[in-house]
């Protein structure tokens, strides 16, 4: 198994150039069971979680080519996916391979939505919490689909397809949006989405099954207004930047100082996460290539936060914020209020010699002047993220351990950072 080894430290530098999102990705590759035409999707990142997705795409028929780097271009530019979903020859996802991926599960959605029928094994529970899926499930039966649990899967049937209907999430679930969107395109008549998940990724889904013919209205507000259609098209469709690897890497420079450009970065999708920043002293710019994160000298004051739906703060940044704040000038709070059990960083940070004291859903964080290396084991794909932060500004050797966490959602991230100055480097094995 991999390790990844870091010298602390250095400060960071030089520009480091943001990906393609991993959570607009993953639906909008799911997309491409709602059409037999070809969906190519440009600015794809290479992660183990992209790589995964095509593989259960692939079990359902979904034809999926990648065209790799083409001279001229710039290293990172992402990879371009042509999807064909021109016969879906099996319209169950098993278990081996749902369980593998929850997001997986999304393609209940689109494969009720164009044929009639779905088998998808129930995700199970994960590293952070329980993760239900009853609100997809309840979204689903909004739009006529019968639904049965049988053996572990959920067995979606609409065999005269779906027809639209009215949507209200008690709670906002991005999952539950995606699947409502995908599934409520190819409805007959109209649908409207309450409270419905306004993360940029929706939108970015939404503006792709837009160019394919959908007539989706709304996306990225809490009301979306879909009137559905008999047939969708292909289309051509570029991914946003990944705002959370762009608040991560905002929040490493934080962490060790420096002077480093985000480049493609997009300051909208992430405006909470970057006021925090500046507010806990670092230096934030927008510049036309990208934000600009520096910091030089002072230790960062603390700040409170607590996780909310978009346009609050991200949960998928909580962790980094955490390790951020183990070297901040006194006290900050962090709650956390989507998943439970997303504190297991809080041990591994400890390790560090981090002090972070948890009730509940509450971690307060007693900034310390330093932490120091450690080995420590990567337990989910944000957790590891933010073992590697902290372990750019401790003193000495840090070893983080099971790092295929941080493949399923970081692409190239010790090269990302090598190239910025970091000692960081992978160890194969
Ligand atoms: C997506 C993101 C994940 C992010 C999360 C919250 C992807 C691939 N993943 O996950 O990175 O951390 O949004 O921003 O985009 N819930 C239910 N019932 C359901 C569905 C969800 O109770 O049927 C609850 C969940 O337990 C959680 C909350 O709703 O407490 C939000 O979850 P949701 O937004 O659905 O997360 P995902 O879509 O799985």
């Amino acid at each position: 198994m991999d390790r990844i080894r870091i010298v602390g430290g250095r400060p960071l530098q030089g520009a480091l150039p943001i990906s393609g999102a991993k959570n607009a990705t993953l639906p909008l590759m799911i997309a491409s069971l709602l059409t037999d035409r070809m969906l190519v999707l440009d600015n794809v990142p290479r992660l183990a979680d992209v790589a995964q997705l095509q593989r259960i795409l692939g079990n359902h028929g979904v034809d999926v080519t990648v065209s790799g780097k083409r001279s001229g271009e710039r290293e990172y530019q992402g990879q371009t996916l042509s999807l064909s979903a021109a016969r879906i020859v099996d319209t169950t996802a098993p278990y081996d391979l749902v369980s593998k991926m929850r997001a997986s599960f999304w393609v209940v959605g689109p494969l009720v939505a164009r044929m009639g029928e779905a088998r998808v094994s129930m995700p199970g529970g994960c590293a952070i919490g329980t993760r239900p899926v009853d609100l997809l499930i309840m979204a689903l039966q909004r739009l006529g689909a019968a639904i049965d649990i049988e053996g572990g899967y959920v067995v979606a049937r609409a065999p005269r397809g779906l027809t639209g209907g009215d949507i209200v999430f008690p709670k906002v679930t991005v999952g539950g949006t995606h699947t409502a969107m995908m599934a409520a395109s190819l409805a007959r008549g109209t649908t409207v989405i309450d409270n419905a998940a306004r993360e940029p990724e929706v939108a970015d889904v939404a503006a792709c099954l837009n160019k394919m013919g959908a007539h989706i209205s709304g996306a990225g507000t809490a009301r979306i207004v879909i009137e559905g259609v008999a047939k969708l098209d292909g289309a051509r469709h570029s991914v946003l930047p990944d705002r959370i690897e762009t608040g991560t890497y905002a929040m490493a420079v934080a962490m060790t100082g420096g002077d480093v450009l985000l480049e493609g970065a997009r300051p909208e999708l992430l405006e909470t996460a970057l006021d925090l920043i500046a507010e806990a002293g670092a230096g934030v710019a927008v510049t036309n290539e990208g934000i600009r994160i520096t910091r030089n000298g002072a230790r960062l004051a603390p700040v409170d936060v607590t996780t909310a739906p978009f346009p609050g703060f991200p949960t998928d940044l909580q962790a980094q914020l955490m390790a951020l704040m183990c070297g901040a000038r006194g006290t900050s709070r962090i709650t956390e209020t989507i998943f439970e059990n997303r504190f297991m960083h809080v041990q591994e940070l400890a390790r560090l010699g981090a002090r972070i004291h948890l009730d509940g859903e509450t971690a307060t964080v007693e900034g310390v002047e330093r932490l120091t290396g450690a080995p420590v084991m990567a337990t989910d794909l944000r957790a590891s993220v933010s073992l590697v932060i902290a372990a750019l500004a401790a003193e000495g050797e840090t070893l983080v351990n099971r790092v295929y966490h941080l493949d399923r959602g970081f692409e190239r991230l010790e090269h990302k950072l090598a190239g910025c100055g970091a000692a960081i480097e992978r160890l194969s094995g």
